[in-house]
C-alpha cells in the first residue's frame, strides 16, 4: 500500500525567494525538498553538451525521456553525474526558454516530479506546481516580489557563487525570462485560484517561513 502524498507547492517567478524559502520551510516541517527548476536546467545542460537547439524538437525529447535525473536535497545529479552547479550558469539560464515551452519535455518532467513526490511529504517549488502538476494540493503558495528586488537578491546570489554581475543585465534578461515564463502556452507561470499570494519584499526569508509555517498548519492540520 502506497503512503499518502503531501505537497505544499510553492510557484513564483524567479528570484523571488522560492528556493531559500521552500528549503527551511522542508527543513523546519521534515519535509523533502523538491527543485524543480533544477529538472529544467539538467535537461537544459544536456541540450547544451550535445549540442543541439530546441528547434530540434524530436531530439530534445528524445534526450528528455533519456536522460537520468537524481535530485536529494540540494544535490543535482545528471546521468549519475553531480551537476548542482553546472546547471546554474548564465549559459544554461539563458538557453532554458526553449526547452521549458517544449510539451512534451513538460510532460516527461511533470511525471518525473509526480513519481519523485509519490508517498513523501514534500515541499516542491517552481512555475506550474500549483497550477498544474499538484493541482489537489491543498496548501498552494504564489511567491512574488519587486523586480528591483528580486535582481539584486540574483546578483548577491551569483555573487556568493563567485560570479561577477552587474544589476543592470541581471534585470534586463529577468524581465526576459519573467516575459517568457509568464507566456509560455503551456506551463505559463499562474497563480493558482486557490493559491495564496505571498510577498516577499521588505521581510526576512525567516519571516516568510513563519508565515508559510502557519499557513501549512492552517491548510493541512498537524503535521
Ligand atoms: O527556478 P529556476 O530559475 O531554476 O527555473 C529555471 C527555468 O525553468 C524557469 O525560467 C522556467 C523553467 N521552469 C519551468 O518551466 N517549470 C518549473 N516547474 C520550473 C522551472
Amino acid at each position: 500500500p502506497t503512503r499518502p502524498t503531501t505537497v505544499v507547492a510553492i510557484d513564483g517567478p524567479a528570484g523571488a525567494g522560492k528556493s531559500t524559502v521552500a528549503k527551511l520551510l522542508a527543513d523546519r516541517l521534515g519535509f523533502e525538498f523538491l527543485d524543480t527548476g533544477a529538472m529544467y536546467r539538467c535537461v537544459t545542460l544536456a541540450m547544451l553538451r550535445v549540442p543541439i537547439t530546441p528547434s530540434e524538437t524530436n531530439a530534445l525529447q528524445q534526450l528528455a525521456s533519456d536522460l537520468q535525473i537524481e535530485l536529494s536535497g540540494s544535490v543535482v545529479r545528471m546521468n549519475g553525474e553531480d551537476v548542482s552547479d553546472a546547471i546554474r550558469t548564465p549559459e544554461v539560464s539563458q538557453a532554458i526558454g526553449g526547452v521549458a515551452d517544449n510539451i512534451l519535455v513538460r510532460e516527461i518532467l511533470s511525471d518525473l516530479q509526480r513519481r519523485w513526490a509519490s508517498g513523501k511529504r514534500v515541499v516542491t517549488e517552481g512555475r506550474d506546481q500549483g497550477s498544474v502538476v499538484f493541482q489537489d494540493s491543498r496548501c498552494k503558495v504564489f511567491l512574488v516580489a519587486s523586480p528591483e528586488e528580486r535582481a539584486r537578491r540574483r546578483v548577491a546570489d551569483l555573487a556568493q557563487r563567485g560570479i561577477d554581475a552587474d544589476l543592470q543585465s541581471v534585470l534586463d534578461q529577468q524581465n526576459a525570462r519573467d516575459l517568457a515564463d509568464y507566456s509560455r502556452p503551456v506551463g505559463a507561470l499562474i497563480k493558482a485560484p486557490d493559491a495564496v499570494e505571498i510577498s516577499t519584499d521588505g521581510i526576512s526569508m525567516h519571516q516568510v517561513v513563519d508565515k508559510l509555517e502557519r499557513l501549512v498548519q492552517a491548510r493541512l492540520g498537524q503535521n
